[in-house]
């Protein structure tokens, strides 16, 4: 959701801020734009459209002012067009302000504003923040955003310069990741560190209620009552070429492929053996904590919350503790039953996502003791649960979550060994665990091989207007990431459903034009999924399946197959997938659609 990149220092700012924008741009991409402090007057230039649009409108010549900010547009309020597109500025063109989040009291300030002889010209609520700097500015910047803040309801990842101060960048946060990037004799503030890791690995994560002034060789940061606060430098440890597309032509399918490497170090360090069991140091619990959980709510959002539903299967099943899914935007704010008992899980890749970080507060609040699974290192979940595991599946661009997905479920397997052990799980379940976890990255392999055949039967799919999912036991949430796939990135309406509940309504919809997608490993469901195949074949629909090498009843009724190698029941989620995965991103590129940046989504979702 909106990318922020600003810069105070000793070079041009204006192409250091579109390249920093371009590797923000998955984060929202319906318009962009740049304001540079030149000569003592600000040149904002604003364009709807991806960054590239905005890019051919900027002079030939550059501009050649060394402090600038920029953004990358998801909208909320006001459409898409020029005029809403940020930077914003006050009515004489003093101030400039990028902003994601939502201020709520938008409306009553406006009209404030506009008594007081502000011209407004855009639908946004951000450019209400843009005049009340202003009319709040004495002879500091600092003071005047402080002081606007507390005047602001709603949440917000700010970044405001002014013509007054030519030198200084002033950044906040309440809700909206935003980060510092220190360089030598040059500063930037960035949504992500992505932005900025060519320049500087060295970062400082704001949090709420703190502000940020930066010059080219200092900066500092206050709260909103002006108390200085003291934080530590963290050094990003992947570098540039982790987030470069390395010859492929998209994330998605580069990502993809990493799913092996992402997985294996996932488990790296992690797997006990001769135990039987899981490391997981992070989520800094004792045994006699762990055991006096009697119950585990899981929450998250989109595909995260997909691996969530895979988690409660495991966990249920293998280590025999109550637990339960719950959509995060549900969950926070349905007065949920959780106690100090109750261990709340969020899974997130990007850790920002606004709702499941709300639903985190809310079960913090409530005295149950909190848990994260996040990708994204030093995000705001990250920090504020009591305990983690980061997945550490590295960078994850595209816009449709893939190897976050499989890394997920892998890290829920070593929390279910873990918790599995110290209950119902025996040694020898254990070691088996361990044993069929080690052999996934390589038949994780073994299924991305059948690419070329995946590839092929694109050119069926990508004709198709609609598309069922079915699966059972741990491959039904499968089944709904195979059409949240298939959907997000091709724009064909897809459905995932439990096989066996089909006949209570989607098997309607089935005809010769509809192609039907069967999850179908050999494991404990799978001679009730056969009935089901059996079902779809009779109504005469295209089926495509995924099972298990060596599978003949399946095979022979359904018009394509892909096989995955045989793995303990939990596991088979990691290999079915992928052949989904592959579907959908071939499909896609069929039909030509922008598969890393897909119209109307967002990577990370920081408004609720
Ligand atoms: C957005 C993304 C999805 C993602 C979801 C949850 O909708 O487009 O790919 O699954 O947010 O994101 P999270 O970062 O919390 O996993």
């Amino acid at each position: 959701m909106c990318g922020i990149v600003g810069y105070t220092g000793h070079r041009a700012a204006a192409p250091l801020i579109m390249d920093g924008l371009k590797r923000l741009e998955y984060r929202g991409y319906d318009s962009a734009g740049l304001a540079v402090v030149v000569d003592g007057r600000l040149e904002i230039d604003k364009a709807a459209g991806k960054l590239a649009v905005l890019a051919s409108r900027l002079p030939t010549d550059g501009h050649t002012g060394t402090l600038a900010l920029g953004h990358t547009r998801w909208a909320t309020h006001g459409a898409p067009n020029d005029v809403n597109a940020h930077p914003h500025t006050d009515t004489d063109g003093t101030i400039a302000v990028v902003h994601n989040g939502i201020i709520e009291n938008a409306a009553a300030l406006r009209a404030w504003l506009s008594e007081r002889g502000c011209r407004f010209r855009s639908e946004t609520d951000t450019e209400v923040l843009a005049h009340l700097i202003s009319e709040l500015y004495t002879d500091s910047l600092e003071a005047a955003v402080a002081e606007a803040l507390r005047r602001v309801e709603g949440t917000y990842g700010l970044g405001v310069i002014s013509t007054h101060e030519p030198n200084t960048l002033v950044a906040a946060r309440l809700g909206s990741p935003l980060l510092l990037a220190l360089g030598d004799g040059e500063n930037f503030i960035a949504s992500d560190a992505a932005a900025v890791v060519e320049h500087t690995r060295s970062v400082v994560y704001l949090d709420d209620g703190e502000v940020a002034v930066l010059t080219p060789d200092n900066y500092h940061i206050v709260d909103l009552d002006k108390t200085r606060v003291e934080k530590t430098v963290s050094v990003v440890d992947w570098d540039l070429e982790t987030i470069e597309r390395g010859g492929h032509a998209h994330f998605m399918i580069k990502e993809i492929l990493e799913q092996p490497e992402a997985i294996t170090n996932t488990m790296r360090g992690r797997l006990l053996e001769e135990e039987g069991t899981a490391r997981l140091g992070g989520i800094d619990m004792t045994d006699e904590q762990l055991l006096e959980i009697d119950r585990v709510v899981l929450t998250a959002c989109g595909t995260s919350w997909h691996a969530a539903l895979i988690g409660e299967y495991m966990l249920e099943e293998l280590a025999r503790i109550p637990a339960e899914v719950e959509y995060a935007s549900e969950f926070r704010y349905r007065e949920p039953l959780v106690d100090s008992r109750t261990l709340v899980i969020g899974l997130s890749q990007s850790g920002e996502t606004a709702d499941t970080l709300a639903a985190l507060r809310e079960a913090k609040k409530r005295g149950a003791r909190t848990l994260g699974i996040v990708n994204s290192v030093g995000s705001t979940i990250a920090r504020e649960v009591d305990g983690g595991t980061y997945i550490h599946a590295g960078p994850e661009i595209g816009v449709a979550s893939t190897k976050a997905f499989t890394c997920q479920v892998v890290a829920l397997a070593l929390l279910t060994l873990r918790l599995g052990r110290l209950r119902a799980m025996s040694v020898l379940q254990g070691r088996k665990m361990v044993k069929a976890l080690r052999r996934l990255p390589q038949q994780v392999r073994q299924v991305l091989g059948h690419s070329k055949e995946i590839e092929k039967l694109a050119d069926t799919y990508a004709l198709a207007q609609n598309a069922l999912f079915l699966g059972r036991g741990y491959n039904f949430p499968v089944a709904l990431e195979g059409a949240l796939k298939l959907k997000e990135i091709s724009y064909i309406h897809a459905e995932g459903y439990p096989a066996a509940e089909m006949k209570h309504g989607p098997i309607a919809l089935i005809d010769e034009m509809m192609p039907v997608i069967c999850v179908a490993p050999s494991d404990a469901v799978y001679q009730k999924i056969v009935s089901n195949v059996q079902e779809v074949k009779a109504r005469h629909a295209r089926i495509f399946a995924v099972v298990t090498e060596g599978e003949e009843e399946i095979t022979s009724l359904a018009d394509q197959t892909v096989t995955i190698p045989k793995t303990i029941d939990c596991l088979t989620p990691v290999l079915s997938v992928i052949p989904l995965q592959l579907l959908a991103y071939h499909v896609a590129v069929r039909r030509g659609c922008d598969v890393d940046q897909p119209r109307n989504l967002a990577k990370s979702v920081t408004v609720e």
